[in-house]
């Protein structure tokens, strides 16, 4: 049985540590294709028992081949009891560039329990000849950046943050998502799709031609499944207003699932 409040090698929550040959119990921290990717891996796997977490953030999320469990762990030291009562060794954060909240917390977690962390971080997207990006911080400063000029805008945040949008009605909203906008944004022309990617070139093009799209608004999220609208903006000449990525917390990390594989396979399990 793990202990929740014994203190060992200065972990305010410690667990019995497995024997070095001992199956490794990871926790996925996901909602990225990359996690998903990684668990189905690990699924194949009779030397791993591997759990997936998510937010909780789309309603019918895709099947992740593995055991997931669903919502917030109450911060830190909510993951740090988590951890520790489900005999997790190693705690791989493969959640979205965005989710820093998360990622410190899971960084916090492993100071209060003996678990291994490592990061998988999707690099981001660099611009590249023929890009026309206005980098900002936030969803507040891209409202700044769209200017009082009516516009033909197209709005790829995730529901959560579209809110700052309706401080400016005068634009024409092209709102895509995963699941329904709801409540919809408080502006008087918006047109809503859901979808979920991965999405193609050619069919952004021909999204951002039918709506007369004259700017995007994005995060810079990485990796290939929504990068095609980034790439159809640049065939068109279109402005960018891309969020830039928040301040992680320092973590051993790598950038592939393959790697992710490599250093569980290379990493002592006990
Ligand atoms: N989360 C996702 O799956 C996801 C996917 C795509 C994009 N994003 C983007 O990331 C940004 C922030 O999103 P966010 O609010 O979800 O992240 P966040 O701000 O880092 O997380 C807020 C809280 O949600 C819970 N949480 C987040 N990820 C979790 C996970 N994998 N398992 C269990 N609980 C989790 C945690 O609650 P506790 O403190 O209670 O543990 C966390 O403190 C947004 O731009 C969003 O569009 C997130």
């Amino acid at each position: 049985m793990p202990t929740m409040d014994s203190q060992r090698s200065g972990a305010a929550f410690s667990r019995k540590a497995g024997s070095a040959n001992a199956m490794q119990r990871v926790l996925i921290l996901g909602g990225t294709a990359e996690a998903r990717e990684l668990a189905q891996k690990l699924a194949g796997r009779d030397d791993f028992a591997v759990t997936l977490s998510l937010a909780g953030r789309t309603a019918a999320p895709a099947p992740q081949g593995v055991p997931v469990r669903v919502g917030g762990f109450g911060g830190s030291k909510g993951l740090a009891k988590y951890l520790a009562a489900e005999r997790i060794n190693v705690l791989i954060d493969a959640t979205h560039p965005y989710a820093a909240t998360m990622s410190d917390s899971a960084a916090r977690a492993v100071q209060l329990i003996d678990v291994r962390l490592l990061a998988l971080r999707r690099p981001a997207w660099v611009a590249v000849e023929g890009d026309r990006w206005t980098e900002v911080a936030d969803a507040q400063h891209a409202v700044s950046a769209l200017g009082q000029e009516p516009r033909h805008v197209f709005l790829t945040l995730g529901r959560q943050e579209l809110g700052p949008f309706r401080q400016a009605p005068q634009h024409h909203y092209l709102i895509r998502s995963v699941d329904p906008v709801s409540p919809p944004l408080a502006v008087p022309h918006a047109t809503y799709m859901t979808a979920r990617g991965p999405f193609t070139e050619a069919d952004d093009l021909a999204l951002l031609k039918e709506h007369g799209i004259d700017v995007i608004v994005s995060k810079n999220s990485g990796g290939p499944a929504t990068y095609s609208k980034i790439a159809a903006a640049r065939t068109l000449g279109i402005e960018v207003v891309m969020i830039t990525r928040p301040q992680l917390p320092e973590m051993p990390s790598v950038d592939t699932v393959d790697a992710v594989m490599e250093w569980l396979d290379h990493t002592d399990a006990s």
